[in-house]
């Protein structure tokens, strides 16, 4: 008893005695939705004019139910990370996007998506089609295991990039993203997508689609983070 208290009170004064100790990374929430906002972790390319960091993921659209992931300056796509315990305990959820409806009463279930390019196996396009699921292996970095809320996806090591098109067209939208496992492309810049918390709208088709909404850590406003402090 005199000996815990004693260690309490030593705990105490040692941190009392060290008030600028740095905390591993940002307070976070847990939410039900979240959106995904682009932060630039390599910052020594200005290839965008206006710079795109704080933008959020959202889809460019190139086709009937074809929409690109690309990043904007507004509001972003809402997502929830769907899936059972175990498929979390084996990285094996996906980014569900709630079902929607244009009108005709059927609802198309969506999820981020992402597919091999064509060109090569060291990249994948990432896109948000309506009537396909999520990719199964992707996730808000889950639990204690990771410092921060952002998405992961378990394929090779790589990182989110963002890309300047300088020749846009139709079917090729400009600020695509993409996932690299190799280097990044001279056009492209390195971004992580982390988790901002939102409101999950009403699901439907939760029996249809087997919706599994879990909870995940996110941000409540990653534009108030202050990078330097961890
Ligand atoms: C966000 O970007 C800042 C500045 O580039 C960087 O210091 C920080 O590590 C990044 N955080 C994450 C989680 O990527
Ligand atoms: C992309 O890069 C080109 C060439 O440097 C530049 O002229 C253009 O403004 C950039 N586009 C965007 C959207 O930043
Ligand atoms: C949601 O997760 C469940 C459980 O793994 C799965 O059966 C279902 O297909 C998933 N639905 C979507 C839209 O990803």
């Amino acid at each position: 008893m005199l000996l815990q208290s004693l260690s309490l009170t030593l705990v105490a004064s040692l941190a009392a005695a060290n008030p600028i100790s740095r905390r591993s990374a940002p307070p976070y929430s847990e939410g039900q939705a979240f959106t995904l906002v682009a932060n630039v972790t390599d910052t020594s390319k200005a290839i965008f004019d206006p710079p795109i960091n704080g933008w959020s993921l959202s889809g460019t659209r190139v086709g009937a139910n074809l929409y690109t992931a690309t990043l904007h300056a507004g509001a972003g796509a809402v997502f929830f990370v769907n899936g059972t315990g175990q498929d979390v305990s084996s990285a094996s959820t996906s980014l569900a996007s709630p079902p929607v409806d244009f009108g005709t009463g059927n609802y198309m279930p969506g999820g981020l998506q992402f597919g091999p390019a064509a060109s090569n196996d060291r990249e994948a396009y990432l896109s948000l089609n309506l009537g396909q699921f999520g990719t199964v292996g992707a996730g808000i970095t889950p639990g204690l295991r990771g410092a921060y809320a952002d998405l992961f996806i378990r394929f090779d090591a790589g990182t989110f990039v963002v890309c300047n098109e300088t020749a846009p067209t139709y079917g090729r939208p400009q600020y695509p993203v993409r996932f690299e496992a190799a280097a990044v492309p001279d056009n492209c810049v390195a971004i992580s997508l982390l988790a901002q918390c939102a409101p999950l709208p009403e699901l439907h088709g939760v029996d249809e689609f087997n919706l599994r909404p879990l909870g995940a850590k996110c941000y409540d406003d990653v534009a108030a983070i202050d990078w330097s402090q961890y």
